[in-house]
């Protein structure tokens, strides 16, 4: 059977590096490869790149030891860089759209636009109304630039430059389909970022990024305890096998309330904009998935069921390949690199 097995999913992120690959044919996807590899702190802040070096060796040392040999690369941006939009604008013919949006586009984004590299989607006509709805990215340069920059220097083509966002709604499409009779939130909580995507009746009708993710944890861990920043992620993460100290728990606890208020802030939102009284499903993923009492919180405080995003539901894992305990360890982290791992040369970013 021809197996179809070109792109790499890179997802750089702020504090770990994740590699998928996967292959293609009659029967689905198959898992090939997955890599992961932890970033030191401060190397990437602020979605930009601080030391590129330091970068470039993670990238070339996972391609080595996990002997991948495919060159394509799509890679994704998010963070402050990065903005997704869903506008409304008077109806235009293809033809016209692309000047349209350029046009219409200034008004949107907080950036000059010659910084930026804009990308868009129709979402919807509505000709009873003459307008259309349209997803507008539009991506600083010069962090897509480094990022570009990086892959190139770890001896990788890139061939798709993707947004965390659509990389996690990707994931999500192939593993669970985009039910057209529910209205669903998919949450991708990393280290440093956090991005929202509501998903009405298979359309995509929202999108917010917070600037808040599980590090926020950490340093307050930092700020109440007086540790240093390595003890406190290390008791962010269980500290081992010992019982949290109970000073520990209540931090971990009331910075899941703060962040599950914050992100049922935003579905509030939609649902009062939308006239929706509650959601379906809410959807998580990203390390920050696996903080400690955020999926009750966000359960409590937005009255839906909440559930792990499994970016390898659909996938096909061979244990004799895989150790199935490290796939459902670095399950939450990869699925943004999983979401890219699909797109090939050509693909809309
Ligand atoms: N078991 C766990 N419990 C709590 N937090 C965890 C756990 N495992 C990982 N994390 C946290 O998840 C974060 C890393 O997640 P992830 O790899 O998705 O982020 P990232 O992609 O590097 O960051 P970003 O996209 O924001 O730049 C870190 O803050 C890490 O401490
Ligand atoms: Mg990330």
């Amino acid at each position: 059977m021809a197996k179809k097995q070109n792109t790499i999913g890179l997802d750089i992120g702020s504090s770990s590096i994740k590699l998928v690959q996967v292959s293609q044919s009659k029967q689905g996807l198959t898992l090939e490869n997955i890599a992961y590899s932890q970033l030191e702190q401060d190397v990437i802040y602020d979605g930009a790149i601080r030391d590129m070096g330091r970068v470039v060796e993670s990238v070339k040392a996972l391609v080595a030891t996990h002997t991948v040999k495919v060159k394509n690369v799509a890679l994704s941006v998010g963070g402050h860089s990065v903005i997704v939009k869903k506008i409304s604008i008077p109806a235009v013919s293809d033809k016209d759209l692309s000047e349209s949006i350029h046009w219409e586009a200034e008004q949107y984004i907080p950036f000059d636009p010659n910084d930026v590299y804009l990308d868009y989607q129709v979402l919807q006509t509505r000709p009873e109304q003459g307008q259309m709805d349209v997803l507008l990215v539009a991506a600083k340069r010069e962090v897509v630039d480094q990022y570009v920059q990086v892959v190139r220097e770890a001896g990788l083509k890139p061939v798709v430059v993707d947004t965390d966002c659509f990389a996690v709604q990707n994931a999500f499409e192939l593993n669970y389909g985009l039910p057209q009779d529910q209205l669903i939130a998919l949450v991708h909580i990393g280290a440093e970022n956090m991005n929202l995507n509501v998903v009405s009746y298979g359309l995509t009708a929202f999108t917010r990024d917070l600037h808040m993710g599980a590090n926020l944890y950490t340093a307050e861990i930092v700020k109440q305890m007086g540790v240093s920043y390595e003890e406190a992620e290390a008791y962010k993460l269980g500290g081992g096998n010992q019982i949290l100290p109970q000073e520990v728990e209540r931090v971990l606890s009331a910075m899941s309330e703060n962040l599950a208020s914050e992100i049922n802030r935003s579905l509030e939102f939609h649902l009062a904009t939308s006239g929706e009284e509650r959601f379906h499903k809410v959807y998580i993923s990203g390390g920050g998935a696996r903080l400690p009492h955020l999926a009750a919180e966000i359960a409590r405080k937005s009255r839906s069921e909440v559930e792990l995003l499994d970016p390898f539901r659909a996938v096909r894992v061979d244990p004799k390949v895989f150790k199935m305990e490290y796939i459902h360890h670095v399950a939450p982290f990869a699925a943004v690199a999983l979401g890219l791992s699909v797109r090939s040369r050509g693909d809309r970013a």
